[in-house]
């Protein structure tokens, strides 16, 4: 694998460079995104990643933590990276105010495979969270358009308030080029116009050619087996059916086996799995 081959030839893969802070936009209650720029701009123009992939981002004193590149490669200059508010180092960066200095290392995982998406139909299938990996390909794909064939993006969120991006979204939902399906599990302040359910009630009335679609997923934990089957019903091949799979990590480059799950490591040989490998996998899903 690529990312195998160049990881002994990045120096210290421990180094993180310095980035700082140049905006950032509450999305939700507890989830923000952050954009970052490289402090060196021979770094910041030689920085490129794959949508999918992922940096350790390191809060001064505090920690690092993994985080998936939410921006697109194709729009370079800024990093940005949704972060929901759980603990230590994710409760840090919420409180960093512009020009804050962080550390980024990175990019690390396999991403998307993008090749293979190449004119080919996709179908987006995110859920809360989800959406901060997935949007780096959407963007990717839309900046792209000609490349690629019919696309379908399905997003569930818990509560309306709970949806990320709504700006984005909106303008998603004006666009002829693709069909954007939104539901939430609960409306509790009765506003929402659009469908009340789990996002696997979105493909209710859906047709998809499983033999040219790429189903490309990123759900809560709980809700990934649902996906799948839903989708293996449909006829969906096991390698057509690709999730971003998380798993607790420390170092990001395959040397302190934290992520380990049978004879892979999320953080080089994923996060981004096909059906086939995780159903393979023990443990995995
Ligand atoms: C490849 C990858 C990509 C990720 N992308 C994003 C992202 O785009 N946005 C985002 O907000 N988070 C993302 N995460 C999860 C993020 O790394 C964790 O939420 C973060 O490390 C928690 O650190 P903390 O110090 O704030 O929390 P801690 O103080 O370490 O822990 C607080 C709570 O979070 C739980 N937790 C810690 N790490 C993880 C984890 N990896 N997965 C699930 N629960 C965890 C702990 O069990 C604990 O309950 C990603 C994780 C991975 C492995
Ligand atoms: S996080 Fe250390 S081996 Fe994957």
């Amino acid at each position: 694998m690529l990312e195998r081959k160049l990881l002994p030839m990045m120096g210290n893969v421990y180094q993180p460079r310095l980035a700082r802070l140049v905006r950032k936009h509450q999305l939700s209650g507890d989830t923000t995104l952050f954009a970052f720029r490289f402090e060196d701009p021979d770094q910041a123009r030689r920085f490129t990643y794959r949508p999918g992939q992922f940096v350790e981002v390191s809060v001064l004193g505090v920690g690092e933590a993994p985080i998936s590149i939410s921006s697109t490669p194709t729009r370079p200059g800024l990093i940005e990276l949704v972060v929901r508010r759980v603990g230590r180092v994710t409760d840090a960066l919420h409180r960093l105010e512009p020009n804050a200095a962080v550390g980024l290392r990175g990019p690390y995982g396999n991403g998307w495979p993008i090749e293979k998406l190449r004119h080919q139909d996709l179908a987006i299938i995110a859920g809360g969270l989800g959406m901060a990996p997935l949007r780096s390909l959407l963007n990717y794909v839309l900046d792209n358009r000609a490349e690629f064939g019919r696309l379908v993006v399905m997003y569930g969120a818990r509560t309306p308030d709970d949806l990320l991006f709504k700006d984005e979204l909106a303008d998603l939902g004006a666009r002829s080029d693709l069909d954007l399906l939104l539901a939430v599990d609960q409306d509790p302040t009765g506003t929402w116009n659009g469908r009340v359910g789990v996002v696997t009630t979105l493909f209710e009335g859906r047709q998809f050619d499983p033999q040219r679609t790429y189903a490309l997923v990123c759900v809560p934990p709980v809700a990934f087996k649902y996906v799948a089957a839903e989708l293996t019903q449909r006829g969906f091949p096991g390698e057509r059916i690709l999730m971003s799979l998380e798993r607790k990590m420390q170092c990001g480059v395959g040397k302190c086996g934290y992520c380990n799950v049978g004879h892979k490591y999320t953080c080089l040989d994923g996060p981004v799995f096909s059906y086939w490998d995780a159903i393979n996998l023990p443990g995995m899903i």
